[in-house]
């Protein structure tokens, strides 16, 4: 009974037909919650959020956007739960997953979402591992969407840290047939095994952040030191000094080129102010959208497909 369980544990865990009718879900969902509708499919289901590295947004849109839906949320995190204190995650998953109806897990290692997910009655999503982002990515694409329409065969530049947005941008793009043109300092190249690729020819890696974005139809960028590996963050600093995204790139865009951000950003490092704050970007649509793509997520991973006239 066990292995039926959907979890969504990395961007390719669903597949292109799932994530086109969560978009579409997505948008109703959106419109419904736009016009104050209430909407409560999830009544008396409970999400437990399991947090082990900080959250603004995440936390946010998944408690939020359960309480929308008629359930509850539990938010844990390591300091004040057993895992903290060495509780196998086995353990943990096996007894969480009896108590509520679906889990959400920030952590470190890919592995440990992965162990979790096999001891879990319930589906699993990954609120952000070392190796992927999943559900910023969801809100990224349906973001694109909503401004600019299909993303099948557009230009994504990715400039900076090939890091868990970095790889989950490139499962995407298998996913849905779009390019994405990866610029990283020397050293931080792509690794496609740690990124879960297929082998691919979705990705092309540009010495040259500029030529990166020529032409391209997004831009978009990340902190140069992510959670978990701050004892690198005085090497990045000096390393990343030329991959920071500005108006100069943003000029050798396409013309209706969109900038995104997964926030939080720091100005003045990965992107200058006037880019995130400019014309083209897209950073606080983007933010708001992990509330309803999220929320189309957990009715699709609990309620299967939901088919309704508009
Ligand atoms: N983008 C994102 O995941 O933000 P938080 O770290 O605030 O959750
Ligand atoms: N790459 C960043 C994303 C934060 C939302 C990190 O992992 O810290």
């Amino acid at each position: 009974m066990t292995d039926k369980i959907k979890h969504f544990l990395q961007f390719r865990d669903l597949s292109r037909g799932e994530l086109e009718h969560l978009f579409e879900r997505t948008r109703i969902i959106k419109e419904r919650f736009k016009r104050y509708q209430p909407y409560h499919p999830l009544v008396d289901r409970t999400l437990a959020m399991i947090f082990e590295k900080s959250s603004t947004r995440t936390r946010l849109s998944f408690e939020a956007g359960m309480h929308q839906l008629g359930g509850a949320a539990i938010y844990l995190n390591t300091r004040d739960t057993q895992l903290g204190r060495g509780e196998p995650v086995e353990d943990a998953a096996e007894v969480i997953s009896r108590m509520v109806d679906i889990v959400m897990i920030r952590t470190y290692e890919q592995e440990i979402i992965e162990r979790f997910a096999a001891h879990s009655r319930v589906p699993v999503i990954n609120g952000l591992t070392n190796e992927y982002h999943p559900c910023q990515i969801l809100a990224d694409i349906y973001t694109y969407i909503e401004h600019r329409g299909p993303i099948r065969g557009k230009t994504v530049a990715w400039i900076g840290d090939s890091n868990n947005m970095c790889n989950t941008w490139l499962q995407a793009a298998e996913m849905f047939d779009f390019n994405v043109h990866v610029s990283t300092p020397p050293g931080y190249e792509v690794e496609p095994e740690r990124a879960g690729l297929y082998g691919t020819d979705h990705y092309e890696e540009f010495a040259d952040p500029i030529e990166a974005c020529r032409g391209a139809h997004l831009v978009t960028t990340d902190v140069w030191t992510s959670m978990g590996f701050e004892a690198e963050n005085e090497a990045r600093m000096k390393a990343f000094a030329d991959w920071r995204v500005d108006a100069e790139m943003m000029a050798v865009a396409a013309g209706d080129a969109v900038f995104m951000h997964c926030l939080p950003a720091h100005r003045g490092e990965e992107v200058d102010a006037e880019v995130i704050d400019g014309p083209q970007s897209v950073v606080w649509d983007e933010a708001e959208n992990r509330l309803h793509t999220q929320k189309a997520l957990m009715e699709f991973l609990l309620l299967g497909h939901i088919r309704e006239q508009t």
